[in-house]
C-alpha cells in the first residue's frame, strides 16, 4: 500500500506552537503538506504570547517541508483561513486544537473561567471551521477535526468549564459532518492524551512521559486524508492506542400498556431495572435511527389500544 501522504494539500493546525498540535504539524510538514502553524503563543491559561509558532514552523522547513507561522487568535478565525489562502491559495484539513485550561471546582468557576474556555474552545472552534467551510465546500473536499477529551466524555473534578465545552466540540463535530457529507467536507472528533504542559501536574510522572504527544498524530493524519472515509465519529488517542466511540442505549421499556395510558413516575420506578439495562443494547448512529425505535414502539401501543378497545375484531381477525 502506499506510504499516506499529503502532497499539494494545505493543512492548518491551530494551537501547533507546542504540545500535541506541535506534533501534528511536524508530522503533516514530513510528509508533504503544506503547513500553517497557528498559534497565539501565550500560557496555559491564555494569558500572554511568544513565537512559538515561529519555531515549529522554522523545524518544518528545516526538514525540508513548507510551513507559515500564524500568531491569530481562533477567535479571528478568518484572518487564519486567509493566511493558507494568501500563502498557499488553499484549505485543505483543519485540525482544531488549540486550548487553554482555567480549572476550578464548579461552585468557584467564575464567568470569566467559562467564558475564556469557551471562546478558544468551543467558540474558536466554530468560527475557524466556519471560516473554512465555504472554502472547502468548493474545492468538494476538506477534512476537518475537533479536539475533545476524556474530561467532556467523563467529566473531571474542577473542569466543568473545560468539559462543557469540550463535549460542546463532539455535538458541532457531528453536525458539521452531516451537513459536510455531500462535499466530501468529512469532520472527526478525537480526545487525546498526551504528555504536554496542560496534563504535567495531573498525570502520574511515569504516564507522562510514556504518553508522548507524537502517538497521537497518526491518528489525526488518517482521519486527514482523502483516502479516509469515516465521517462523524470519536475516538480516543494515547499511547499509540486508538479506539472507536459510539452511543449505547438501552433497549429501554415503555412505562405504559397502551397509547392511551398515563404515564406516571410510579410507573418509571418500577421499570427501572429495565430502564437502566443494557442487554442487547442498541447503538443508534443517527437521530433518524434513534428516533425510528421510538416511532415504532408507538404505533405498537396505538395498535394495543385499539385491540384493548375492540377485543372481539382482533380475536376474529388473525
Ligand atoms: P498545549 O497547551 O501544549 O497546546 C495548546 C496550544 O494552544 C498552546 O500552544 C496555546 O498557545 C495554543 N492556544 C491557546 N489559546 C489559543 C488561541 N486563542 N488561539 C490560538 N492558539 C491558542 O496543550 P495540549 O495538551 O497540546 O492540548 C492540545 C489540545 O488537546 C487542547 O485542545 C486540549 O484541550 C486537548 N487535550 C489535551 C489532552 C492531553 O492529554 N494533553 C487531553 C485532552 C484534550
Amino acid at each position: 500500500m502506499a506510504p499516506v501522504r499529503f502532497d499539494d494539500k494545505v493543512v492548518i493546525v491551530t494551537g501547533a506552537g507546542g504540545g500535541l498540535g506541535r506534533t501534528y504539524a511536524l508530522a503533516f510538514g514530513a510528509r508533504g503538506a503544506k503547513v500553517v502553524v497557528n498559534d497565539l503563543g501565550g500560557d496555559r491559561s491564555g494569558q500572554g504570547s511568544s513565537r512559538a509558532a515561529d519555531r515549529v514552523a522554522y523545524e518544518i522547513k528545516s526538514a525540508g517541508g513548507t510551513a507559515v507561522a500564524n500568531y491569530d487568535t481562533v477567535e479571528d478565525g478568518d484572518k487564519i483561513i486567509q493566511t493558507a489562502l494568501d500563502n498557499f491559495g488553499r484549505v485543505d484539513i483543519l485540525v482544531n486544537n488549540a486550548g487553554i485550561l482555567r480549572d476550578k471546582s464548579f461552585a468557584r468557576t467564575s464567568d470569566t473561567d467559562w467564558d475564556m474556555v469557551h471562546r478558544v474552545h468551543l467558540r474558536g472552534s466554530f468560527l475557524v471551521t466556519r471560516a473554512a467551510f465555504p472554502v472547502m465546500k468548493k474545492q468538494n473536499f476538506g477534512r476537518i477535526i475537533m479536539t475533545s477529551s476524556s474530561s467532556g466524555i467523563y467529566g473531571n473534578f474542577g473542569q466543568s468549564n473545560y468539559s462543557a465545552a469540550k463535549l460542546g466540540l463532539l455535538g458541532l463535530s457531528n453536525t458539521i459532518a452531516i451537513e459536510g457529507q455531500k462535499y466530501n467536507i468529512h469532520c472527526n472528533t478525537v480526545a487525546p492524551y498526551g504528555g504536554t504542559r496542560l496534563t504535567e501536574d495531573v498525570m502520574p510522572p511515569d504516564m507522562y512521559k510514556e504518553l508522548k504527544p507524537e502517538l497521537v498524530a497518526p491518528l489525526v493524519l488518517w482521519l486527514s486524508h482523502e483516502d479516509c472515509e469515516e465521517n462523524g465519529s470519536l475516538f480516543e488517542a494515547g499511547g499509540g492506542w486508538f479506539g472507536k466511540y459510539r452511543w449505547e442505549r438501552a433497549q429501554g421499556k415503555f412505562c405504559r400498556e397502551t397509547i392511551n395510558d398515563p404515564v406516571t413516575p410510579e410507573a418509571v420506578r418500577d421499570n427501572w431495572e429495565t430502564i437502566t439495562d443494557f442487554t442487547d443494547a442498541h447503538h443508534p448512529g443517527t437521530n433518524h435511527e434513534a428516533s425510528a425505535l421510538l416511532v415504532m414502539g408507538l404505533q405498537d401501543l396505538k395498535a394495543a389500544a385499539s385491540i384493548k378497545a375492540n377485543p372481539t375484531s382482533s380475536a376474529g381477525g388473525g
